[in-house]
């Protein structure tokens, strides 16, 4: 079998194996991922989708890599040579992962090593968060609109050391709710909140006040209408851990952030408070 590429339209088929590992689909997800990154799959003629990987860049060198394959091929090699077919691309130098504890193995016998964590956060919002009047540093919060989207792109770059314009136009381009935070002037942080057809994931929330950030995810939050909301925190989000909490999601899991390479050691992790998805980084 050798690898082919796959285009967004591949999104069901690759929704179709995540259902097959007990995952939702998150069909509009995929496209999203599919579209900003690289997609290879595996598959018999004729039949389903066996495996798949996919890169998905921030900046020129660095990528994330996600890579699914079905319990009908487990432990065959197709996950590996899924990952071997992308990460053979030229030019590449660090690599992130995210996995789940059951992928964690997977991803060291690929030569990634531990670099950190999340927790997901999962429910239906108890309630609507208040937004304190008086944020740290007087700064205050207020819809993005199309003009701010390069400041945008630049405190993104500098919380994870790499410009994900590409990404960020097609999580906005699905956005409910999108902020901005200013102080005096300056943007200090914005948050976005997108569906993915079955749940409002609320990130990626970056800021440099940890308040900001909880503020940020109180309100984007509140746009999840009859939809369960989603927030990935990172373990450096403490504050954020709590705010989730108090909206009433539930924690569902852990996922490791893993690292090959020189990695994107350049960033500012610890304004990071929530993330969009583990195939985003
Ligand atoms: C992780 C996953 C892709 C593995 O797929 P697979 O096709 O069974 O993996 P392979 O047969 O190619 O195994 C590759 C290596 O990982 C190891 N491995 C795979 N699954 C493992 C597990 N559950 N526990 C321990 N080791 C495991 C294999 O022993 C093999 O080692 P080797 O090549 O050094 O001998 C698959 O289980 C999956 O889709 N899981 C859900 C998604 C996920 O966690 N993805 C990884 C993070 S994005």
């Amino acid at each position: 079998v050798r690898p082919f590429p796959l285009a967004p339209d591949a999104a069901p088929a690759v929704a179709a194996l995540a259902v097959e590992r007990g995952w939702l689909p998150h069909e509009e997800a995929w496209r999203i991922a599919l579209a900003v990154g690289e997609g290879v799959g595996f598959s018999e003629p004729g039949g389903p989708l066996d495996a798949m990987a996919l890169l998905v860049p921030h900046g020129p060198g660095d990528a994330v890599l996600s890579v699914l394959s079905s319990p009908r091929v487990s432990g065959q090699g197709l996950g590996r040579r899924a990952a071997e077919a992308v990460l053979g691309r030229t030019g590449l130098r660090g690599v992130e992962m995210h996995a789940p504890p059951a992928g964690r193995t997977f991803a060291e016998r690929l030569g990634f090593r531990a670099a950190g964590s999340s927790t997901r956060f999962v429910g239906r919002l108890a309630g609507v968060a208040k937004v304190a009047a008086d944020l740290p540093g007087g700064a205050s919060l207020r819809p993005v609109g199309g003009a701010d989207f390069p400041a945008v792109v630049a405190v993104d770059e500098v919380a994870f050391g790499a410009t994900r314009r590409p990404l960020l136009e097609a999580l906005f381009g699905r956005a409910r709710r999108a902020c901005l935070a200013v102080a005096g002037g300056r943007t200090v942080g914005y948050g976005v909140s997108w569906s993915d057809g079955e749940q409002l994931v609320v990130g990626p929330v970056v800021a440099e006040e940890e308040s900001v950030g909880v503020a940020m995810i109180g309100w984007l939050a509140g746009g999840a209408g009859d939809l369960d909301a989603r927030v990935d925190v990172p373990d450096e989000g403490r504050g954020a851990l709590t705010a989730v909490a108090a909206l009433g999601l539930a924690p569902r899991g852990r996922i490791a952030r893993l690292v090959r390479g020189p990695g994107a050691s350049a960033g500012r992790r610890e304004r990071l408070h929530a993330l969009a998805a583990p195939w985003a980084g």
